[in-house]
């Protein structure tokens, strides 16, 4: 590539970004040259290259400008609140994330599964052992969709306890909670429908989009408030929309949750477009104060709303148990089921209803929330320490995901990349949006205990970003830290 097209490229991501502005005055090309290090004649190529294409104009006697409207193909998106995407592609870049976080001696921070060392293993062992040993020779049968009775009775218990009335019909068990999202917007959408979803958003929503040829409609988020609930009210007026997939509780990957008003207005919102809710709620177990919190679908009178969890986050990954409280789609969703999966395994089943039934749930919940108060403020501390004059660290109450945003102009890719190189993963914006607006983010978890040897590991990360952030040299040697 020439020097000319690498520079423009450059300043067409920082357009993208942010960091220049329409109408904002461009470095003149003396400042962009001393800047850059690139020669006067390669930054002028490079500023007429992009007057060329709309990106921006000259003003006479001053300079540069970033274009009034430029298009969006060539300059990147204009980031508004609500966005549209015909296609959603990310397949890909999650699964090669993913077999990153495999490696056992990788530091997972990009894991979205809390620590597994805080699962009561001795506990469930046991549990599979006395299913293994009760389990009848009709148990296939009993535990076909819409899966084992007990199950069922145990979830709408608890969310009783919760204070949202869901009954044990209308509950279906899969195989985790991404089974029961992906049903669910399976059960009221057609390919090419449009689906409202956040931005950023977790990537499996993303997937399942992908995966049945929906279309997304993206209402940004922000991690200091959350979903902006006029946006959402401007994308259900402006398109038809069938659903809208939401995460009302520790949101993924931001980690806010909404007020029970913001709950509210959103229910009421869905109930007069009479669009069908999708709800992730896997990490309502997780809260740090007070008791779990209220879904939307508490709040909504629209039957065709669809509530979906597992114990994947609260108790073991691994058993890949989930459920939907499906409502008026409980029969769909189950006949969709057959098709796929058949059903989810009947020895696991057993194993849970065994564990929930005979050992302490509660205790073990209360435990893991004390041990993920603790994990995340060490890591909050740590890296806000570290992190203070070039990324600003988001945690909220709840949860175990911290959200990092680096200046606009750090690739959170490079970041990623240095990263794994160091035997840490990290979840780079990139993998939550269908744009690149979150190019500069990255999640952690912080569920995982910071012991010295991975304290050295973040410093040695954190060093680096804030070598890409003053666009200084970066040293591997922890010593000149
Ligand atoms: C927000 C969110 N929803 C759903 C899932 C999938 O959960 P499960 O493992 O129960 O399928 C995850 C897992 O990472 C998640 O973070």
């Amino acid at each position: 590539m020439a020097k000319y097209d690498e520079l423009a490229r450059q300043i067409n991501a920082q357009i993208e970004r942010g960091v220049w502005v329409k109408g904002e005055k461009l470095p003149s090309l003396r400042k962009q040259a001393e800047q850059t290090g690139f020669s006067l004649m390669t930054v002028l190529h490079a500023y007429q290259l992009l007057e060329s294409q709309g990106v921006i104009s000259s003003k006479a006697r001053s300079g540069f400008v970033v274009a009034a409207s430029t298009d969006p193909k060539q300059s990147g998106r204009v980031h508004s609140r609500v966005e549209v995407s015909d296609a959603v592609s990310v397949n890909d870049f999650v699964y090669e994330v993913l077999q990153a976080s495999r490696d056992p001696h990788m530091f997972s921070l990009g894991f979205a599964y809390p620590d597994p060392s805080l699962y009561p293993r001795q506990h469930l062992n046991k549990s599979i052992s006395c299913a293994a040993q009760q389990i009848s020779l009709t148990s296939a049968m009993d535990n076909l969709p819409p899966g084992n009775l007990e199950l069922r009775k145990i979830i709408a218990k608890r969310y009783a306890a919760r204070g949202v009335s869901i009954s044990p019909d209308d509950i279906i068990i899969t195989a985790g909670a991404l089974e029961a999202l992906n049903l669910s917007l399976q059960a009221c959408t057609q390919p090419g429908d449009w689906v409202v979803i956040e931005s950023p958003v977790f990537y499996g929503a993303l997937q399942a989009l992908q995966r049945l040829g929906l279309k997304a409609i993206t209402v940004k988020v922000t991690p200091e408030n959350g979903l902006d609930v006029a946006a959402l009210e401007r994308a259900l007026q402006n398109h038809l929309v069938k659903a809208c997939w939401l995460m009302s509780s520790y949101q993924n990957p931001l980690g806010y949750s909404l007020s029970d008003d913001t709950k509210q207005r959103i229910a009421g919102l869905l109930d007069a477009y009479n669009v069908s809710l999708i709800e992730d709620d896997v990490y309502a177990e997780l809260y740090a104060q007070g008791k779990a919190p209220l879904p939307i679908k508490h709040f909504i009178k629209n039957t065709n709303s669809m509530l979906c969890s597992s114990f994947s986050k609260s108790l073991v990954a691994g058993y890949r148990i989930g459920w939907v409280a499906a409502g008026k789609n409980a029969l769909s969703i189950q006949k969709q089921q057959l098709m796929s999966t058949l059903a989810t395994s009947a020895p696991i089943q057993l194993a849970l209803v065994d564990y929930l039934t005979k050992k302490n749930y509660e205790l073990h919940l209360k435990q893991l929330r004390k041990k993920l108060i603790v994990r995340k403020k060490d890591m909050v501390d740590f890296l806000c320490d570290l992190l203070k004059d070039v990324a600003t660290v988001y945690s909220h109450s709840g949860g175990y995901f911290v959200w990092i945003e680096c200046q606009p102009h750090i690739d959170a890719m490079q970041v990623y990349q240095e990263a794994l190189r160091l035997n840490i993963t990290i979840a780079p914006g990139k993998l939550f949006s269908v744009t690149e607006q979150y190019d500069h983010c990255f999640r952690l978890n912080a569920s995982f205990e910071l012991n010295e040897a991975r304290r050295n590991q973040l410093r040695k990360l954190t060093h680096f970003i804030k070598a890409l952030s003053k666009e200084e040299q970066y040293s591997t040697d922890l010593n000149s830290i």
